[in-house]
């Protein structure tokens, strides 16, 4: 029998090597090669069976894109307002976060709306997505299901049953029988999904593609995956939160970081249309260590509690542990605080906290942040009740401005609080607002007005 020939390809990009590395040495993951089957001629590049012809940029007709309304405000608005015809979505997330959930929910309403709508589902059996659609409002009739991993047979189910919306539940299940690795390994993943793309574009039927992350959050098997689709979209959050927060990752259709809230309810999944109310929730304002922020989430303000607390510690190394802070952010202001406000830390646990399981990205909770810490390590509360705060801490103590600090301000103002801390060059710009606004330049200066 002739030996086959094996080599080495990194899970995470996607590296081809002659012999097994501990480390790859393109992306620098450890332990990342495993070891495939070489692939046979032919199975390397599929194109995407399109006659190509070069063309004057000026005689492409551009306009809008036709789209489908998944009936699911939250998910349209990530989308930029629904599915693209013929677009691929990449949905990923930990298990049980509630992908097959959503989906299950859009398809139905599309089908619902349009044609017939097709389920794949590589994962439960038919009776088990069955089972979950009990637990879910009524379900169309143009609904179809199949579990099935063979994507041949999947593309001749669709030839056969022209579906406008299919949905692949999971690429990691998938295979084709002439890629001779296990499903979920690279080849498998880019070629099913390359096959995909070009059963979608040449069809003008839309696709959304489940695959699945690992324990650190990085999508499992190839990041060339993103590359191939359309829109990555990332369902976040912890399973034992309330809140689940769709992200748009990359969108050739609309903006990115347009963000969508869920709430996993004993019928599926329900939107939070006020996430600003939803992660406030019954907030008790005077609290020591606590305050509210001002974030934007793409256009959206969204108001957040941000907690600290620090206490005392004997320990050689002291504790620095942030839920849904960046850490590094954490550890810059300490420093800033330690240096400009003279607060020792050093001797100090320090724990932050956002509350509701939403994660801050960019600057906007540095000052309320801060403020938090200074009024845990001081055991005092602050004096402004129904307060707000939002700004840039820089590393002089001075409080730079954020964009989009008048929606922030509007959402406060809507949310019924009273005071809001924001940078004073933001001030400037302000005007004609019920909440009162102060205005701060420094650490020092709010410091002053909070205590
Ligand atoms: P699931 O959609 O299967 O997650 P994923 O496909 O991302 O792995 O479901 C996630 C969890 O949600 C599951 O543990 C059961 C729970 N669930 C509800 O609480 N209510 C519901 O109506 C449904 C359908 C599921
Ligand atoms: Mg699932």
């Amino acid at each position: 029998m002739v030996k086959k020939k094996t080599i080495f390809i990194c899970q995470q990009c996607g590296y081809q090597s002659p012999k097994w590395l501990g480390k790859c040495p393109s992306c620098n993951n450890w332990n990342s090669m495993i070891e495939e089957l070489k692939p046979t001629k032919g199975a390397c590049f599929s194109n995407l069976g399109f006659e190509s012809m070069p063309k004057s940029i000026n005689d492409i007709k551009s306009g809008e894109h036709e789209r489908l309304d998944t009936g699911i405000m939250e998910l349209n608005r990530v989308l930029g307002g629904g599915i693209v015809r013929g677009s691929i979505t990449l949905i990923s997330g930990a298990p049980g976060i509630g992908k097959s959930t959503l989906l299950l929910q859009a398809a139905s309403n599309i089908a619902d709306k349009y044609e017939k709508v097709l389920y794949v589902s590589g994962e439960e059996s038919e009776e088990q997505i069955k089972m979950r659609g009990d637990r879910l409002n009524s379900l169309s009739n143009n609904l179809y299901v199949i579990s099935e991993t063979n994507l041949d047979k999947i593309e001749s189910h669709i030839e056969k049953n022209k579906p406008t919306f299919v949905v692949i539940d999971s690429i990691q299940t998938l295979f084709k029988e002439y890629v001779s690795s296990a499903p979920g390994s690279v080849s498998q993943v880019r070629e099913t999904s390359n096959h995909i793309m070009r059963i979608g574009k040449s069809n003008s039927i839309s696709f959304f593609i489940v695959a699945h992350v690992t324990k650190q959050g990085e999508l499992a098997g190839p990041r060339v995956l993103e590359h191939i689709v359309d829109t990555v979209l990332s369902f976040e959050g912890e399973r034992t939160e309330e809140f689940r927060i769709l992200r748009t990752v990359k969108n050739r259709f609309g903006t990115t970081s347009e963000i969508g809230v869920f709430e996993m309810a004993e019928h599926g999944l329900r939107q939070i249309s006020n996430p600003s109310a939803a992660f406030l929730g019954e907030r008790d304002f005077q609290k020591e260590g606590s305050i509210v922020i001002g974030i934007m989430e793409g256009r959206r303000p969204i108001l957040v509690e941000i907690q600290a607390l620090v206490s005392e510690t004997r320990a050689v190394i002291p504790r620095r542990t942030a839920v849904g802070v960046d850490i590094s952010r954490l550890n810059l202001i300490l420093a800033v605080l330690e240096k400009k406000i003279k607060i020792p830390f050093y001797n100090c646990d320090v724990y932050a906290n956002v509350v509701g399981g939403l994660k801050l990205e960019g600057t906007f909770g540095d000052l309320g942040l801060a403020l938090a810490l200074i009024s845990s390590s001081k055991s005092k509360e602050m004096s402004l009740d129904n307060l707000l705060a939002v700004g840039e801490v820089g590393l002089t103590g001075e409080i730079r401005p954020v964009s989009f600090c008048d929606r922030i301000v509007s959402e406060a103002e809507k949310m019924g609080f009273k005071n809001i801390l924001i940078p004073s060059r933001n001030k400037e710009k302000i005007n004609n607002k019920k909440i009162n606004i102060i205005g701060v330049s420094s650490l020092k200066e709010s410091l002053n007005k909070v205590f």
